[in-house]
């Protein structure tokens, strides 16, 4: 069995990345860990635990934090409901968080399995940062780190060059950037087009078992947002898109090993984040001889969709 730490700020996309973890049947769920992000990290926490609940498993779920590293929590607009799930009353979890903290479990977790543990982080990094901040020695024991957070080689969510997790928390990201364990990068590029839900997925969703009903319903506010921001009749799931990656490795198609900086200055570049990509010769730069990631160019989008919408019909 693989095990899994999954970092979420939970909103309808990540609650769709937990299904998908909760239904692989090599997957274990050792913990979820919440963080601040599309919303608060008690409302994450709740949103993670009440997903988890529709899937029948028992994952234990603990709280992070409530801020980024240095910054307040900027405003952005709450494309995925005040809940950050539809706003449609489907919060109410059976079980409650767990006493211990996010980053104490984390550290306990990745020391008693020293590189087992493949850590998935769907929102900004703040958890990882404090783990690796509070002891760099057993985070240097993660397996691999699986993120959802760049624009990858497109352009950004929350600013045209910065995409929302990483723009919440770039110092957090450029922390978990140096750590210096294996590293795949799922950017937004890779999110977009015809990847999400579309209107007769989600119909069928509606029909489906008790995880694909939530979903439905968790989807709506970012439904409209996608109707009136662009008359899409679609859903976007990043993070389902980007655990994908971990959990299905014959769906990705395509990788490029890059130097991944990230801009953490005070100005409007702010959470972008520079790729030097193996095989190109910049000439304005030194050779770059080390690689802190791989970054995800392609996926195959129709696998995606049967696999994801198998486990949500049955
Ligand atoms: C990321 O931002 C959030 O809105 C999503 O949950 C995802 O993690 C996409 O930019
Ligand atoms: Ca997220």
């Amino acid at each position: 069995m693989r095990k899994f730490i999954i970092d979420t700020d939970t909103a309808s996309d990540d609650a769709a990345a937990l299904m998908i973890a909760a239904f692989s049947p090599d997957i274990e769920i050792l913990g979820v860990t919440a963080v601040a992000g599309n919303v608060g990290v008690k409302q994450a926490a709740d949103n993670a635990l009440m997903t988890l609940q529709t899937c029948g498993c028992d994952a234990p779920v603990y709280i992070g934090a409530s801020r980024p590293l240095f910054r307040e929590r900027k405003e952005t607009i709450s494309v995925h409901g005040k809940d950050g799930m539809g706003d449609r009353g489907i919060i109410h979890p059976d079980k409650k968080p767990e006493n211990k903290r996010a980053v104490e479990f984390i550290l306990d977790t990745v020391a008693a399995n020293p590189d087992e543990i493949e850590l998935v982080v769907l929102g900004p990094a703040t958890n990882i940062a404090l783990a690796i901040m509070t002891d760099r020695e057993i985070m240097s024991r993660v397996k691999h780190i699986w993120t959802m957070g760049t624009p990858g080689l497109g352009s950004g969510n929350a600013t045209p060059v910065a995409e929302f997790n990483v723009f919440i928390d770039a110092e957090a990201y450029a922390v978990m950037l140096d750590l210096g364990v294996p590293t795949t990068i799922i950017g937004f590029d890779m999110c977009e087009g015809e990847i999400g839900l579309d209107e007769a997925e989600l119909l069928a969703l509606s029909h489906g078992n008790e995880a694909g009903k939530f979903l439905e319903q968790a989807t709506k506010v970012i439904l409209q947002f996608n109707l009136d921001t662009r008359g899409a009749h679609m859903v976007d799931l990043p993070d389902a898109v980007a655990i994908a990656a971990a959990v299905w490795p014959d769906y990705v198609t395509s990788t490029v090993k890059c130097h991944c900086h990230c801009c953490t200055a005070d100005n409007e570049t702010y959470g972008q984040v520079i790729f030097y990509q193996k095989g190109r010769t910049y000439e304005s730069m030194p050779l770059i001889d080390s690689y802190n990631a791989e970054v995800v160019t392609s996926v195959s989008e129709r696998m995606f969709t049967k696999r994801f919408m198998s486990m949500l019909l049955k």
